[in-house]
């Protein structure tokens, strides 16, 4: 029996983690779910929002399917999502939006795979107060870092039948640092003659990904641009409730949703589980279930293709029924 790490957060996260446990659950396969808490709701307890049993049990079971974890915003304490990347050296950050049945959006075909550098950047949040009026973050870019994840693109490119990497910088202005990230894409690219390679910089890449989508295949981004470009990605198909993504590293990898805790709806049935669900999804391709996997996708899009949907994709049904819905067409397909 597989052992997988289930990380679960706040906010809405429980009911999420809920949904596809049992989704998978019905599905006939049987995992040996180890499930680590985190987040705020651990602190008075444990003292931290990311104790050391959390990272003990990944790098034990070297996978973990994860909801997502509030960062209190402008004060408190550090993001556990980018400590855990960090700790992990979950270097790479993939994040597939493409469209997805029944959900109607402006865009037909998008298909793009965002490739997020995951360790370091702004996103790091390295900053210092200068004095009371003044503070600064540094913006760390590494060649170790940046060859490490435009390799990792190339490859998943090859690998995935994909035929550009294009790569995403402020080259211009921030001439070492994007620079350095913009230079190792070019060394890297010439490794790779069968791939296209392209260079954009970032705000014009955002005018062109709202005008026209379907011109982008795999981008390859730092990590700020990569977290800020992969939601816009996310609105393109239908938004955060269907955008799924992995964080991968040498030795594990971590799969969870592009979205965040979503509080405003945190605790009324109402969050769409479908991004944490295509996560899942991918994670058991990732172990070699692919079968479970493709027998899940069809159930999860014969659901929309019905037009059954949760509140955020334009429909009315509670998280609960969606899932209900689900898994009653996964039992005629197993
Ligand atoms: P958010 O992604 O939580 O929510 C943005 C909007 O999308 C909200 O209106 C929310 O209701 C909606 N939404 C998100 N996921 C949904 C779902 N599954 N179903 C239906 N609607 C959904 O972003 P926000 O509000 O900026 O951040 C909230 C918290 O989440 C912050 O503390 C932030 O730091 C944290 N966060 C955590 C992430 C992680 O754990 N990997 C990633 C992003 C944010």
């Amino acid at each position: 029996m597989k052992s997988i790490t289930l990380i679960k957060g706040d906010g809405i996260g429980p009911e999420i983690a809920e949904s596809v446990l049992e989704i998978i659950d019905s599905s006939g396969l049987v995992i040996d779910w180890d499930i680590q808490t985190a987040g705020a709701d651990v602190i008075a307890k444990e003292q931290t929002p990311l104790p050391d049993r959390v990272i003990e049990s990944v790098i034990k079971t070297g996978i973990a399917l994860k909801t997502p974890i509030t960062t209190p915003i402008g004060k408190g304490f550090r993001s556990v999502n980018v400590q855990l990347r960090k700790e992990l050296d979950l270097y790479a950050n993939v994040r597939p939006s493409y469209n997805l049945p029944g959900i109607k959006t402006c865009y037909d075909n998008v298909d793009i795979i965002v490739v997020r550098e995951n360790t370091e950047d702004l996103y790091a949040g390295i900053e210092r107060q200068i004095d009371e009026n003044t503070a600064e973050s540094i913006k760390r870019i590494t060649r170790f870092a940046s060859l490490r994840i435009a390799d990792f693109a190339f490859n998943y490119a090859l690998r995935n039948n994909r035929k550009e990497v294009c790569v995403v910088t402020k080259a211009n202005i921030c001439k070492l640092s994007d620079g350095l990230f913009l230079n190792c894409a070019r060394e890297t690219a010439k490794r790779f003659p069968q791939i296209n390679f392209r260079e954009i910089l970032v705000d014009n890449c955002c005018m062109q990904l709202v005008q026209n989508p379907n011109q982008f295949d795999v981008l390859l981004l730092p990590n700020l641009y990569g977290d800020i470009v992969s939601d816009l990605c996310a609105g393109l198909i239908g938004g955060l409730g269907i955008a799924q993504g992995a964080n991968i590293g040498t030795d594990c990898a971590v799969f969870e949703p592009v979205h965040g805790s979503a509080p405003d709806i945190a605790g009324q049935n109402k969050a769409n589980p479908t991004a944490l669900l295509m996560s899942a999804i991918e994670m058991l391709s990732y172990i070699g279930e692919n079968d479970i996997g493709y027998k899940i996708k069809t159930a999860l899009f014969e659901t929309l293709r019905a037009g059954i949907m949760t509140p955020d994709i334009g429909g009315n049904y509670s998280c609960s029924k969606f899932t209900n819905e689900i898994i009653k067409r996964l039992r005629c397909i197993i």
